[in-house]
């Protein structure tokens, strides 16, 4: 059923805060300030060297984005790999190490076959899994699952934004669990994820502007997203949705490696979009910025009040999101991201909802 909306894809968008919400009160003990993991993990964070994490397409960014949160706030190496390339490739795993795997239908066959192998290399096997009756649910030694609710619309949204709150959870208990984390850091930290749900409502107010920047959008052959830090998997991420439902080519890119090649693309037909919540990096992206500009490339500006009044730079627009602290900006910076792809997609009249050449459940490899 999708309600009100013209399709799944934009309801599931507008779900966001109350799923996320759902996933969050599953994760977080709210009047005590911790993360609670809702299963016990049948492993001490402390005996684990390293983590690899594994999985396809969307999944695959939330996994990224774990990655910096697991190193940043339990200091523990994350390996990341897209599952066809990990099951090929035989990576080596340290008995006892955890293997993580990420998958909204629980039946992606590189993913399913990427956790029987570490299983066979004696790691640990943690998904996290949107559908509990699933094959990889029931395979996995530990499952924690996304409350999203069942995603009708084939590019991933709620499932992503679920996940990564599943992620976050995960990386406050692992550093807390390591001692890189104090109870004084873990309040702080369940703070500001308690707090998401409001900034995602509060980011889907940019609607209206994003509904409006997709018809100059819908215009061009290709789209550049650049992003730092936590912004870069979320870079990647909205290229993927452009390019899967308004199927204009798009790319997304570390900030940084802008001038070690695609800076050559840039002229004033290339919209460039950049996520850039106000941290440490942020600097450093305006100068990437004035580069683009200096070559008549069109900004499109995703920041908070403090970064679009620093960036001293011309944008075609600027979307701002809600102040905020940097660490799980990606979850909120998620819906303009999302929501630009869907409206390109409703202007180029495609089928949203149903993509060609796409399946929900991608079960052959
Ligand atoms: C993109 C998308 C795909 C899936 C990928 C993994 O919008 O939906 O990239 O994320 O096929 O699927 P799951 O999560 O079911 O393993």
């Amino acid at each position: 059923d999708k309600a009100n909306y013209r399709h799944f894809m934009a309801k599931e968008i507008h779900e966001q805060p109350e799923v996320v919400g759902h996933t969050l009160a599953r994760y977080v003990d709210l009047a005590a300030e911790r993360v609670t993991m809702p299963v016990k993990l049948p492993f001490d964070f402390n005996d684990i060297q390293r983590i690899s994490i594994t999985a396809c397409g969307t999944a695959s960014y939330a996994g990224f984005v774990a990655k910096y949160w697991l190193e940043k706030l339990a200091r523990l190496p994350v390996e990341l790999d897209v599952a066809s390339e990990f099951r090929y490739r035989e990576a080596p795993l340290r008995k006892g190490d955890l293997a993580i795997f990420i998958s909204q239908s629980g039946e992606t066959a590189d993913t399913l076959a990427a956790l029987r192998y570490a299983k066979a290399q004696g790691a640990h096997t943690l998904s996290v899994v949107n559908v509990p009756t699933s094959t990889i649910a029931r395979e996995s030694e530990t499952v924690l699952q996304t409350l999203a609710g069942p995603e009708i619309g084939v590019a991933s949204t709620k499932a992503f934004t679920c996940q990564l709150m599943v992620l976050a959870s995960l990386a406050v208990a692992a550093g807390k669990a390591r001692g890189e984390l104090s109870d004084a850091d873990e309040a702080k930290l369940v703070h500001g994820l308690v707090e998401i749900p409001r900034l995602m409502s509060e980011a889907l107010t940019t609607e209206l502007q994003i509904e409006k920047l997709a018809r100059e959008i819908s215009k061009s052959r290709d789209v550049l997203y650049l992003g730092r830090g936590t912004s870069y998997p979320l870079a990647l991420e909205g290229a993927l949705k452009l390019k899967e439902i308004s199927y204009i080519h798009a790319e997304g890119y570390a900030a940084g490696e802008l001038k070690h090649g695609p800076i050559a693309l840039i002229d004033e037909h290339m919209p460039v979009v950049v996520i850039a919540p106000y941290d440490k990096v942020f600097e450093k992206t305006v100068s990437n910025m004035q580069e683009v500009a200096a070559r008549g490339g069109k900004i499109i500006l995703m920041t908070d009040a403090k970064g679009a009044a620093e960036a001293t730079i011309q944008s075609l627009v600027t979307i701002v999101m809600p102040d905020m602290g940097a660490t799980f900006a990606p979850m909120v910076y998620a819906v303009p991201v999302q929501l630009l792809a869907y409206h390109t997609a409703v202007v180029m009249g495609t089928d949203v909802d149903q993509p060609r050449n796409l399946a929900k459940s991608v079960t052959v490899e």
